[in-house]
């Protein structure tokens, strides 16, 4: 303890606390948190995602991506639009968290569940064409799909190809991303785009599910 003599300050003293505190404040995940157990209702019991609901895949995926869209829904930026029936659901269970603290804690339970990168279940796209297609997607969304936290870009490889097609739709339909306050809505409903037609969707769809085989 030769250290702890030498150089004990005061300032060394209170970086010492709040580390300890901080390490208390995250605290280990309780995959088990009796106050998120209604997210598995439909998100799945290891938030695998779920057809029947239409609700994707949480678990495994990156904290502040699910941070991200809670505070979405909470906004209004997602579920508020005519024709968002399940954004709607979903904005009522985030409403439910009742604040900033309860939004993170439910992000990192769910990230923290264990849930198998899902299988492909749309027909008729040529991960080929989607390879090509997926090229500008990359430059955010990352070479393998993994997503780029900075830019707040989430992974695609690893999300249920049923619900990407669904998000592709409401960007191009301005169900999501039309709030000019969601700035990085924004900037994805202009990129959707450039996969405007049902068969480019498909395409590159396929592709991503190639991705997703490798994904965590
Ligand atoms: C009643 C069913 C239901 C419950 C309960 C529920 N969700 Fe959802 N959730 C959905 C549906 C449906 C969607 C898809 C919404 C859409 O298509 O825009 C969704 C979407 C999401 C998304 C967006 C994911 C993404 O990548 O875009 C997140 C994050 C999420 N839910 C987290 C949660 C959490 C955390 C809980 C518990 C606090 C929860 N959900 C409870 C139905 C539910
Ligand atoms: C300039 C950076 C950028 C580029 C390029 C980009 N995206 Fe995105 N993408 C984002 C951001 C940021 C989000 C989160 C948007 C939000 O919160 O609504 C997003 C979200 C998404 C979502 C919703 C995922 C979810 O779980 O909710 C899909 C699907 C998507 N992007 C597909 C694509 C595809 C396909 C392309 C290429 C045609 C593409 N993106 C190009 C930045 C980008």
């Amino acid at each position: 303890m030769a250290w702890l003599r030498r150089g004990l300050t005061i300032s060394s003293l209170l970086s010492l606390g709040l580390a300890a505190l901080f390490a208390t404040a995250a605290g280990p995940v309780d995959v088990a948190d009796a106050r998120f157990s209604f997210c598995i209702t439909c998100h799945g019991a290891n938030a695998q995602g779920n057809p029947g609901v239409a609700a994707p895949r949480l678990g495994g995926l990156p904290a502040w991506h699910i941070d991200n869209q809670l505070k979405a829904f909470q906004a209004g930026w997602r579920g508020t639009a005519k024709g968002d029936e399940h954004g709607d659901v979903m904005r009522t269970m985030a409403l439910a968290l009742a604040n900033d603290e309860a939004v993170r804690d439910a992000a990192a339970w769910a990230a923290a569940l264990n849930a198998p990168a899902p299988a492909a279940t749309l027909l008729g796209g040529d991960p080929t064409a989607g390879k090509a297609l997926y090229a500008p997607c990359a430059a955010c969304h990352g070479a393998e799909g993994q997503g780029q936290e900075a830019l707040g870009a989430p992974p695609l490889a690893g999300q249920n190809d049923w619900y990407l097609e669904t998000q592709l739709e409401h960007y191009l339909a301005g169900r999501r991303g039309f709030d000019p306050a969601d700035s990085r809505g924004q900037q994805m409903r202009a990129l959707a785009g450039t996969v405007s037609t049902p068969q480019q969707r498909r395409d590159l769809l396929a592709y991503l599910a190639t991705l997703s085989t490798k994904a965590p």
